[in-house]
């Protein structure tokens, strides 16, 4: 974070966009609508939407196998990729392709992935839904410096190389390496779409955006004994906006375009969106489908975009997104929505059923809270072929275990603000590695207290939590589940509860607009 621009936001933090689009006559409602970041325009024409085939992510097999243990590797390495049409776009990719390939593991069975780098910066690869031992974690000091670099380099406290304007960082050093690096995840949890992306102090924003993003699907036997779509009809679909500059690079509002110092331009503070929506790497992409159910896994890998995703036309009768899993797996039963809002990091694992369309239709995926180009993302069109269905959503999905507000140890508050001179803060302090905020033990209950100032949609780390309430009241409709990630809307309070288990260590909790957590908004706790 740069603190001396930090100082010159002023009142734009909601982001022109909020600001302009909604004629409402009370401050108060603008406020609890107004949505983060500013629109970064493109400096190219933007392609027709429904054009390109929609590309499915490959997935990544094994190097080897041996007893319990899967064996991957990754090359992290720039790509020149073809994502608008006829324009070439530099990436920082996995394995060459944005989104990078997806990797598929079974619950109960070790993973670990060797990542190397060939990027032209340190990056730190998380596991976002990951249960995952505190060193494999991605903690966003511990560098994998680039192939090359020197030894020096890793010993130094190069995590905070590059950050004068962190008051206090300076003294963490990370576990750095230097070309190689694995990550051991040993499978101890229930199967969910989790996905891999970088996590670089300071650096996340611009790493997401220019393509280091992945999927993760975790299986397992009590999903796989259930009649759910399967094959090509579980559909991963990374949905992220983005920007492009003239000449086909990815357009991103660093205050330090050589990346030297973290952080956006102030007119970007609340957070960066882009104009081109993405779906697995694709501007506005097309899918044939049968009249036939499918499981679409939606993930928002948007920087900071929130989005309420709606079918357009909605079929007859509505309830047109069968909501079967959340961040972290199966719901207990199925929810049907007529449109879900995810925020940045968020999994909703639906299924939509497209024989409730007539042969023929262009079923539209929208986005509700966009305008003009942002308002679309991709398009199904419905073929006619005579097909049998042998899928079903059961209406009992999973054995979920609900966590209890009586088992409840301790309850813990947090608040997540903007400061004037601190950037985006947590309790009152801006991000200092190694400084835990909170102590939890090791399989106890408690009871989390999340406000914030706007929306903040807030991750955390090691294990999966449950939304008990929203302001003292009930729980909202896209709380269900086991979550790894919850919006705050402005001046709200969402309590939720948590317990951690397996492994301790240092942990964190921040938020996932990526660019309130690059400046600052992120704390350390500690499990115990
Ligand atoms: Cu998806 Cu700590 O991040
Ligand atoms: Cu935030």
């Amino acid at each position: 974070m740069n603190r001396r621009r930090f100082l010159g936001i002023g009142a734009s933090v909601l982001g022109a966009g909020a600001l302009v689009a909604v004629a409402v006559p009370s401050a108060a409602r603008l406020f609890a609508e107004g949505r983060p970041g500013r629109l970064l325009s493109s400096g190219l024409d933007l392609p027709e939407a429904f054009r390109v085939p929609l590309p499915v992510p490959a997935v990544l097999k094994p190097v080897r196998t041996e007893g319990t243990t899967d064996y991957y590797e990754i090359t992290q390495q720039v790509a020149r990729l073809e994502i608008l049409p006829g324009v070439k776009t530099e990436a920082w990719t996995y394995g060459g392709s944005f989104p990078g390939p997806t990797v598929v593991t079974r619950s109960g069975r070790t993973t670990v992935v060797k990542h190397r780098n060939e990027l032209p910066v340190p990056s730190v690869t998380h596991l976002h839904g990951g249960h995952t031992p505190a060193d494999s974690d991605g903690y966003p000091v511990d560098l994998l410096l680039p192939v090359g670099s020197s030894a020096d380099a890793a010993q130094g406290a190069s995590g905070m190389a590059g950050m004068p304007g962190m008051p206090g960082m300076h003294h963490a050093a990370g576990r750095n390496v230097v070309g190689e690096r694995s990550y051991t995840y040993p499978g101890k949890q229930r199967a969910a779409t989790l996905w891999y992306h970088d996590h670089r102090m300071g650096f996340t924003g611009p790493g997401v955006w220019r393509g280091l993003a992945g999927f993760h699907l975790v299986q397992d036997d009590e999903e796989g004994a259930l009649p759910l779509p399967r094959g090509e009809r579980d559909l991963p679909l990374m949905i992220a906006d983005r920007s492009f500059a003239a000449d086909g690079s990815f357009s991103y509002p660093s205050s330090d375009p050589a990346l030297g110092e973290p952080g956006v331009t102030a007119a970007y503070a609340n957070g960066v969106l882009g104009d081109v929506i993405l779906v697995n790497g694709a501007p506005w992409p097309r899918l044939d489908v049968d009249r036939l159910r499918y499981r679409l896994r939606l993930l928002n890998a948007s920087n900071a975009r929130l989005y309420r995703l709606e079918l357009d036309p909605q079929p007859v009768g509505g309830d047109a997104l069968v909501q079967i899993g959340s961040d972290g797996g199966l719901l207990a039963a199925p929810v049907a929505h007529d449109g879900i809002e995810i925020a940045p990091a968020e999994r909703f694992d639906v299924v939509v059923d497209f024989s409730r369309y007539e042969p023929g239709t262009r079923v539209r995926l929208v986005n509700r809270f966009g305008s003009g180009r942002t308002a679309e993302v991709m398009c199904f069109d419905v073929s006619a072929k005579q097909v049998k269905d042998d899928s079903s959503v059961p209406d009992r999905l999973a054995t979920v275990e609900d966590l209890s507000a009586s088992a409840v140890v301790t309850t813990r508050e947090f608040t997540f603000r903007r400061s004037r001179t601190d950037g985006w803060i947590i309790n009152g302090e801006p991000y200092q590695p190694g400084q835990s905020i909170a102590t939890p033990a090791l399989g106890t209950v408690e009871r989390w207290r999340f406000s914030s100032d706007l929306h903040h949609p807030v991750h955390v780390h090691l294990d999966h939590f449950q939304v008990i309430g929203r302001d003292g009241k009930d729980a909202g409709p896209y709380d269900a589940g086991w979550k790894d990630t919850v919006d705050l809307r402005p001046a709200e309070a969402v309590e939720v509860l948590v317990r951690f288990t397996d492994y301790a260590g240092a942990y964190m909790l921040h938020c996932h607009n990526l660019e309130h957590e690059d400046m600052a908004m992120m704390a350390d706790f500690t499990v115990q």
